[in-house]
């Protein structure tokens, strides 16, 4: 399974563990570069500086041959730790960064100069053109099939416009969750697969134990897209809690969203207070059920140790 993704980070199998907000830690990431394939966590996952430095420092010392590590960075305003977080990744080193929402340009510039190489975020072929002129060195091409923030286009639809019409590497998000998927994104064009919502239920993961017995017991026809986390659509798991509250934004944010002064401020603290229920829902054992993951769990039959998901995966 050579392909440009295993020669661009060195590792055994065109994999990349994708990044998930309060799921992704340093002990998934270890376990998967044992595993052959590369490991990324969001920089968000932690609440400091130095929190993100120690995180660094540990995998830099548990890398292995064969693997290797990265981290997301949200380089929009939204982020408002984004420039610090950019100088401890350039200043302690890592493998790649994943940039998502905003323009990558300074983090492109900023992380070569540092010998990191970048992978952008993408869900249609306008932005991927630009971060290929920004000089990504390759696209994250988020179909329809992600858990998240999903794009619009099918995996092949996607892979083949950017294949087409670009030159950097792309790697496809969402909808693997097993061998035949795999080889599936390879088969259109892809270099590699980044896979999140599998790996959410793995003994590493960061979450409570419904949470990923979650993601055992409900499947792809569970997830349903809401509003009502960040105010941007994200898929999540169908629980009674989800349908209790609806999935469509309130009338107030509807109403705030209209005014376009206001706009920008509501998306913030929309975004604040959001990131916040989830967390609580997500490591903490609440009635309130919201569970972010995407259709890819129809394929997570138990709660397993990173490297059986891996190897369940390339099985
Ligand atoms: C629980 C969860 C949290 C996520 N958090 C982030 C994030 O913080 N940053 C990001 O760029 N993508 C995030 N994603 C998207 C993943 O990186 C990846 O693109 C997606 O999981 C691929 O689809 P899949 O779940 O079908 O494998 C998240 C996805 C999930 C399921």
């Amino acid at each position: 399974m050579q392909t440009q993704l295993t020669q661009l980070l060195q590792i055994k199998y065109p994999i990349i563990q994708a990044p998930m907000f309060l799921v992704s830690n340093v002990a998934m990431v270890k376990e998967a570069m044992k595993s052959g394939i590369a490991g990324c966590i969001p920089a968000l996952n932690y609440r400091t500086l130095d929190e993100l430095r120690a995180a660094i420092t540990e995998l830099k010392s548990a890398k292995v041959e064969g693997g290797s590590f990265g981290f997301n960075l949200i380089v929009n305003k939204s982020n408002v730790k984004y420039k610090g977080q950019l100088e401890v990744l350039c200043e302690e080193g890592c493998d790649f960064i994943i940039t998502s929402l905003g323009s990558p340009e300074e983090t492109i510039n900023q992380a070569h100069k540092a010998g990191i190489k970048v992978f952008c975020d993408v869900t249609d072929l306008k932005f991927a053109k630009k971060v290929e002129e920004l000089g990504a060195d390759a696209i994250i091409a988020v179909n329809n099939e992600a858990g998240g923030h999903r794009g619009q286009l099918s995996p092949q639809e996607l892979i083949k416009e950017l294949i087409d019409n670009c030159n950097i590497p792309v790697i496809s998000a969402g909808g693997v969750g097993c061998r035949a998927d795999i080889d599936k994104m390879l088969s259109y064009g892809a270099e590699g697969v980044s896979v999140g919502s599998p790996f959410i239920a793995s003994i590493e993961a960061g979450v409570t134990d419904d949470y990923k017995q979650a993601c055992v017991d409900y499947g792809a026809s569970d997830i349903v897209m809401t509003e009502r986390i960040s105010g941007t659509p994200c898929t999540v798991i169908n629980t009674p809690y989800v349908q209790k509250i609806g999935t469509k934004a309130t009338w107030i944010e509807n109403l705030l969203n209209k005014n376009r002064k206001l706009k920008k401020w509501v998306k913030m603290v929309r975004f604040s207070i959001g990131m916040r229920a989830t967390e609580k829902a997500a490591k903490k054992a609440t009635y309130k059920t919201v569970w972010v993951a995407g259709p890819s769990i129809e394929h997570t039959k138990a709660i397993l140790p990173v490297k059986a998901i891996v190897a369940n995966l390339l099985s």
